[in-house]
């Protein structure tokens, strides 16, 4: 089993504990998730793609409870994704799980298409809106048509105060968890640089990308959810 580094082991402790701070309700996210899947795909044996694999959160969330899912895993972030072989190892996954350095642009093409996908975190960190369709769009192509997937990420319109208002309660969840009043103060500006669009422009976005079936099923503070079939 690899073993990680303790400044790798600190980003992932970190990580842990600070998305869960930001993302209240979280672990259910994961569960609702699984359920969902669960309901889609049946008792057969099933793969899913995972967009955004760093960190291995899906992999502890779905693993160890569905031994007939395998799982292929995306990140471009090298550090994110020694945490998710980490954890894949910790728990025994390591036959059913691939992890690839890179974005979904990477996978090879033969690759076989999926029975499930989702991408959970990360369409809020691509700026471009082209660029982000794209990615919709390449999941899409990726998945057996019918079959589900998962997106989450932040939402709201940029200048409204309606989003500034949520962000002053998610600086709320950090207080309330012990941060500084100057940390949580600058983290108020820091998360101003990802890229927000309304609900309604990413529910747009799930439908040119080809998705159907498209549900709201989750929020918690700056975060969403959708549930859509290919
Ligand atoms: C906040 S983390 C979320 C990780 C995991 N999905 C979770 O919920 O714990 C965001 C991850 O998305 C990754 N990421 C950013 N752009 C990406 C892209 N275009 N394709 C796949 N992953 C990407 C980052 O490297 C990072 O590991």
């Amino acid at each position: 089993m690899n073993k990680l580094s303790t400044h790798l082991l600190e980003k992932a402790q970190t990580y842990e504990q600070s998305t869960r701070i930001s993302v209240p309700a979280y672990d259910t996210l994961f569960a609702v998730t699984q359920a969902y899947f669960r309901a889609q795909l049946g008792e057969q044996e099933a793969s899913l793609l995972v967009i955004g694999a760093g960190g291995g959160n899906e992999l502890s969330a779905w693993g160890p409870t569905n031994p007939h899912w395998t799982f292929t895993g995306v990140d471009p972030a090298e550090e994110m994704l020694q945490i998710a072989q980490h954890k894949a190892a910790q728990l025994g996954l390591e036959d059913r799980v691939q992890l690839l350095q890179g974005t979904i642009d990477n996978l090879p093409s033969n690759t076989p298409k999926f029975d499930a996908a989702s991408c959970i975190l990360v369409l809020h960190f691509i700026e471009d809106r082209q660029e982000k369709l794209n990615l919709l769009k390449n999941i899409h192509a990726h998945l057996i048509p019918g079959k589900p997937f998962v997106l989450a990420c932040a939402y709201g319109e940029r200048e409204s105060e309606e989003l500034q208002d949520r962000i002053k309660i998610w600086q709320s969840f950090f207080l309330e968890a012990g941060y500084k009043k100057e940390r949580v103060e600058s983290m108020g500006k820091i998360i101003m640089n990802i890229s927000f669009i309304s609900a309604q422009e990413i529910e747009q976005l799930l439908q040119e990308a080809g998705f159907t079936h498209i549900t709201r099923f989750f929020s918690s503070g700056l975060f969403a959810g959708w549930m859509s079939q290919a």
